[in-house]
């Protein structure tokens, strides 16, 4: 059976690394991993005055789409060592109204993508904590730190790197058992 899971990348750039890391996953993944991209960029920053009978129609979308789905796949760059502040807000979004957060319980895999050597290990484990927060469990095995990722795509960002295929696909089969083993 297929399981739904949202595929939510940091990154609002055109032609990010991270959205074509996230897209090489979406390509690769076993049959029963269908990953469904949810933008995060046109969500207002979030301010509690905004959560009325009205929200802006933009969270009320990313809420929907997540409630849509059973697990989480976070593709990110790393930004002062740390998340995006994009990512954060989105996290945030989510979380609220109190009582209503759409990450309750969902199973959630991290990938961390970086031009750099260090592969996004700081946010990597800062997007961690408020995960734990937030009650999805994490899988801590494998990890998937992708450095020098530039290196590892072709000019229309595709993936050409067989190595890197080979651990993105054991890195997805094992969120499938991961997903099995914990969703609600
Ligand atoms: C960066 N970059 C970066 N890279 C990194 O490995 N560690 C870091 O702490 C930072 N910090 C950082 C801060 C800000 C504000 C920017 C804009 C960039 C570089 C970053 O990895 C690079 O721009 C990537 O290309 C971003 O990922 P996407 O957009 O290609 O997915």
């Amino acid at each position: 059976m297929s399981v739904r899971v949202a595929l939510i990348v940091g990154s609002l750039r055109n032609g990010s690394y991270s959205r074509a890391i996230g897209m090489a996953i979406k390509d690769l993944a076993a049959p029963e991993l269908e990953l469904i991209p949810v933008e995060i960029g046109d969500l207002p920053l979030y301010n509690p005055d905004l959560e009325t009978e009205t929200p802006p129609p933009a969270w009320a979308r990313f809420r929907e789409a997540v409630n849509g789905t059973q697990a989480v796949l976070f593709v990110t760059p790393e930004y002062n060592r740390s998340i995006p502040g994009a990512l954060k807000n989105a996290l945030d979004v989510g979380s609220r109204p109190y009582g209503h957060s759409v990450w309750q319980a969902k199973p959630a895999a991290i990938v961390s993508v970086s031009p750099g050597a260090l592969a996004a290990f700081g946010a990597n484990h800062h997007l961690r904590q408020p995960l734990v927060f937030l009650n999805m469990p994490v899988m801590q095995q494998p990890e998937a730190y992708v450095g020098n990722v530039a290196d590892l795509l072709d000019d229309q960002g595709k993936l050409t790197n067989e190595g890197t295929r080979k651990f993105l696909k054991t890195f997805t089969d094992a969120f499938v058992d991961w997903i099995e083993k914990t969703k609600g």
